[in-house]
């Protein structure tokens, strides 16, 4: 069965940075690194990026690019040609249907808050038509009453996201991304500008830079990897897929650095643009949540008489992001009932929207008719947050990081750092083999057992 390539190396970086970019960056980052206290987080966010995402991101890929299949079918062969045991297989095929579970659960609740961004961009859109101002908060708060409007826009992102993958990866997503995202990326860049100019600024940028480790609890290690995971999309057999379909020439450990850097760039530029509006208005940053974004970024386009067209080209890039990292979702659980059960891309996207549908349905009625539902004083969307993050992803990780580290033959491995590839990757070699037997493990452990002891 053909599974398509990259038609060229920017489709790729566009595609896999575009799936790294999106709501993880301007959604989530930000309400995270308010609520762990700032510069901690921060501090520890770029440790982790480089110590956990990297060798993590690599390994991802290299499984894809060596085996060219999704996530399970790739450490089936991964065992078969290392020759190893029974027991190791059956770990393999465990690895792969929980990457897929993580895959789906994701999307589920990714698409719900892509509903959001889409009510966002449908307000603004309404707003400028009646030239009236749109008011963030009450906007927000009325989202949150209507389970109905929820469940219609997480539906309709679902059914757009399978559309789109229906159509093949290279007309499909390629071709989409590659002007959005630079057009996404200059227009944060101008609102990062107009945020820089705030009162608040330079509170802002202390709050950012400065650790203050009084908010940090035990817990806080493992939500920073889980984010990293999150925003990497890492432990959900994507970066696999995307892996699989990248050319025999790309330098993997290259590409990879590239696409960590890009994305934690982009995460810091969100809080630089997020903050100095949050002090500015006086918002206190302990009680930050996920309406962050939604109540504060629009509070910048109120400044002037283009508001909101503002609102809308903001809203309109932001939801491309969302889209195209939910396409990488969708994606990788095509792929992997493709590959599985042998069936048509049309098909194997019909089965997977189906599922994704019936999950979301949940968390996008916890606002309304599951509001009541606590799981450990948290709400029913958090939990579900907090049971991916914390869990899920680091789980298929960790595995991720023995299987390559320990498992894989070390030939492949070789061949794509020491190959024809240039000499960064070469260089490389050494620190991401330790990193990726040893540092991802500890650190994954290590955050669990913090985890445990920890009351927050
Ligand atoms: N990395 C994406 C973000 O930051 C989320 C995502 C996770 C996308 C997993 C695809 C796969 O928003």
């Amino acid at each position: 069965m053909s599974r398509g390539a990259w038609s060229s190396r920017y489709g790729f970086y566009m595609v896999a940075v575009g799936s790294a970019f999106g709501l993880g960056n301007l959604w989530r980052f930000p309400f995270v690194v308010g609520h762990h206290g700032g510069g901690a987080f921060v501090l520890a966010y770029i440790f982790a990026a480089m110590l956990v995402g990297l060798p993590l991101l690599i390994a991802e890929l290299l499984i894809g690019k060596t085996y060219r299949q999704s996530m399970d079918r790739g450490l089936k062969e991964l065992f078969k040609q290392s020759k190893q045991s029974r027991p190791y297989r059956v770990l393999g095929i465990w690895i792969g249907r929980l990457s897929l579970l993580a895959s789906v659960l994701m999307l589920a609740y990714y698409a719900v808050i892509s509903g959001w961004v889409l009510f966002f961009l449908g307000a603004f859109i309404k707003a400028s038509f009646l030239n009236r101002p749109l008011h963030p908060t009450e906007a927000f708060q009325y989202l949150m009453n209507n389970g109905t409007v929820q469940i219609f826009n997480t539906f309709f992102h679902i059914f757009l996201a399978g559309l789109i993958v229906t159509k093949g990866i290279r007309e499909g997503i390629e071709r989409w991304v590659q002007f959005l995202i630079p057009l996404f990326l200059i227009l944060v860049g101008i609102l990062l500008f107009q945020s820089l100019s705030l009162p608040g600024r330079a509170e802002a940028l202390r709050f950012l830079l400065y650790p203050n480790f009084s908010r940090v609890s035990l817990a806080t290690w493992i939500r920073v990897m889980g984010h990293v995971c999150f925003t990497l999309s890492l432990g959900m057999g994507v970066m696999v897929v995307f892996g699989s379909y990248l050319q025999p020439t790309s330098p993997v450990p290259r590409m990879a650095v590239r696409v960590m850097f890009a994305d934690t760039l982009l995460s810091l530029s969100a809080g630089v643009l997020i903050f100095p509006i949050v002090i500015s208005a006086g918002y206190d940053t302990r009680m930050l949540g996920p309406s962050l974004l939604f109540e504060t970024v629009p509070l910048l386009f109120a400044q002037h008489g283009l508001g909101t067209f503002f609102g809308v080209a903001f809203f309109l890039c932001l939801y491309t992001a969302a889209l195209v990292a939910s396409m990488g979702l969708l994606e990788a659980s095509v792929a992997h009932f493709m590959d599985r059960q042998e069936k048509l891309r049309a098909q194997a996207t019909r089965k997977a929207t189906a599922i994704v549908f019936l999950l979301s349905i949940v968390p996008a009625l916890s606002s309304t008719v599951f509001s009541d539902i606590k799981i450990y004083n948290r709400g029913l969307l958090e939990s579900i947050d907090g049971f991916i993050v914390t869990g899920l992803l680091p789980l298929v990780a960790l595995l991720t990081a023995f299987v390559v580290g320990f498992c894989m033959k070390r030939e492949s491995i070789e061949k794509e750092f020491l190959g024809e590839t240039g000499s960064t990757s070469v260089r490389m070699y050494s620190s991401w083999l330790f990193a990726i037997r040893w540092l991802v493990p500890a650190f994954i452990f290590i955050g669990w057992i913090c985890m445990l002891f920890s009351n927050s």
